[in-house]
């Protein structure tokens, strides 16, 4: 990985671990312990799985390898290493308990900022770690929608700006083509599968001014989209009817006239200016086809994702950070508008692209070949953009998410590109 932003050197470490582990407490404080102690869904893990885990890695890279310090326990190792103990059996092995879990962030934490008062950390491994923390944090947000608690409302959350109207998510602003790079710039922290850059080439493309609205998406469902085999995938289409799905995951149709979402914080009417969240790779696809358009590539994505002033990374111009614990409505971050033209590149919702998950030429995995390259060629599909439950931190033009085609859970949206005559 190239060379750091200033920021997570040694002198503003300690800040940046502490802010960041308050949100971590006050997100995973706001349910009973006996809800983190709960496997909340098979796909998930246990929230006091994660909370574990974030300890042990960063006891693992900056205590351990970072600092040559002996880790604090050992025999936890295997046990929050994501591959040696995988999602599926987090729910019946024996772990660490709440209050023990919270112990262990504790311990470690001063171990760090321990090493951190001696400027001891390497500032890229420093880096990684806040990271790893600020990723698992959405994660947490995923099992919690997934858990559906009454009653849950953090006290940090603020209302999104109100919808500036007249999206659909269907209208298309021009996207110039020609050779572009992409991937990492190399100046700031980069994980290995956005490196190394490199020059492609696009073709002149429309991409949507916005990501798909529910009001569009509705529109859909009503016309049968779901039942209409012409718009799916071979693999879509056994996917949507072995699983009888007719709807977004959290939409409730059952009364027509008063459609819902089910959202991290309670039911609330559909709002027909949100964008569509919680689909598929496969009703994406679906979508795109019915309304005669696709989804992007990435290089397609990364070429709209242009910003000559910066891409937005903070809540005044992106809906990032997990301060309104919702979407926003589409295009009311005015000020975050890419130089395209379309909004909302940068945070809301993960956008799916047609792009499986694999290592661009020249590929070499760096720190560890279980960030990226072990899901490399395995039917991921790779999202881009970041979501509302993202950080700003994280949620960058070239970083790229990836899940499993099928999967709801993750903060998902679409927006569609389509050909121009060239
Ligand atoms: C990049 C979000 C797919 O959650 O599996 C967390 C991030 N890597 N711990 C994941 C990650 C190791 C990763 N994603
Ligand atoms: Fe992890």
């Amino acid at each position: 990985m190239p060379t750091m932003p200033a920021s997570a050197g040694a002198a503003g470490l300690p800040d940046l671990l502490e802010s960041t582990r308050r949100r971590t407490l006050e997100l995973t404080g706001a349910v009973s312990d006996q809800e983190l102690e709960r496997q909340i869904d098979p796909i998930m893990s246990p929230l006091v799985w994660d909370m574990a885990h974030i300890a042990a890695y960063e006891d693992l890279w900056l205590v351990h390898r970072g600092g040559g310090k002996p880790l604090l326990r050992p025999e936890l190792a295997a046990l929050y290493d994501a591959f040696e103990t995988p999602r599926a059996v987090r729910g019946e092995i024996e772990q660490l308990n709440a209050n023990e879990a919270r112990e262990y962030l504790a311990a470690v934490r001063a171990r760090a900022l321990e090493l951190a008062a001696q400027q001891e950390v390497d500032a890229e491994i420093a880096e990684m770690v806040l990271r790893h923390e600020l990723q698992h944090r959405e994660t947490i947000c995923q099992t919690l929608a997934l858990a559906q608690l009454p009653g849950f409302d953090p006290d940090f959350r603020e209302s999104p700006p109100p919808a500036p109207g007249g999206h659909s998510g269907l209208e298309f602003v021009e996207v110039d083509g020609g050779e572009l790079a992409i991937g990492a710039s190399g100046e700031q922290f980069a994980y290995d599968n956005e490196l190394p850059r490199r020059a492609v080439r696009v073709e002149r493309f429309e991409i949507a001014r916005t990501p798909v609205t529910n009001a569009s998406w509705l529109e859909f469902t009503s016309e049968g989209g779901y039942h209409e085999r012409q718009w799916w995938s071979d693999e879509g289409w056994a996917w949507v009817t072995a699983e009888a799905i007719t709807s977004p995951l959290y939409w409730e149709l059952s009364d027509s006239e008063r459609p819902l979402e089910l959202t991290s914080c309670g039911p609330r009417a559909l709002d027909p200016d949100r964008p569509v969240a919680h689909i598929s790779f496969f009703e994406a696809e679906a979508f795109a086809s019915a309304r005669g358009a696709r989804l992007p590539s990435e290089a397609e994505w990364e070429a709209a994702a242009q910003w000559q002033h910066g891409a937005p990374s903070d809540r005044s111009r992106a809906n990032v950070g997990q301060i309104s614990f919702d979407t926003a409505p589409v295009g009311a971050y005015p000020d975050g508008a890419a130089d395209c033209g379309a909004h909302d590149l940068i945070g809301n919702l993960w956008e799916w692209t047609a792009s499986e998950f694999d290592g661009y030429p020249g590929f070499s995995a760096h720190p560890y070949p279980e960030y990226s390259e072990v899901f490399f060629r395995k039917g991921y599909r790779v999202l881009r953009g970041g979501s509302w439950a993202t950080d700003g931190r994280v949620a960058s033009p070239s970083f790229r998410n990836w899940d499993l085609p099928q999967r709801r859970q993750i903060f998902s949206g679409v927006r569609l590109v389509r050909d121009v005559p060239q």
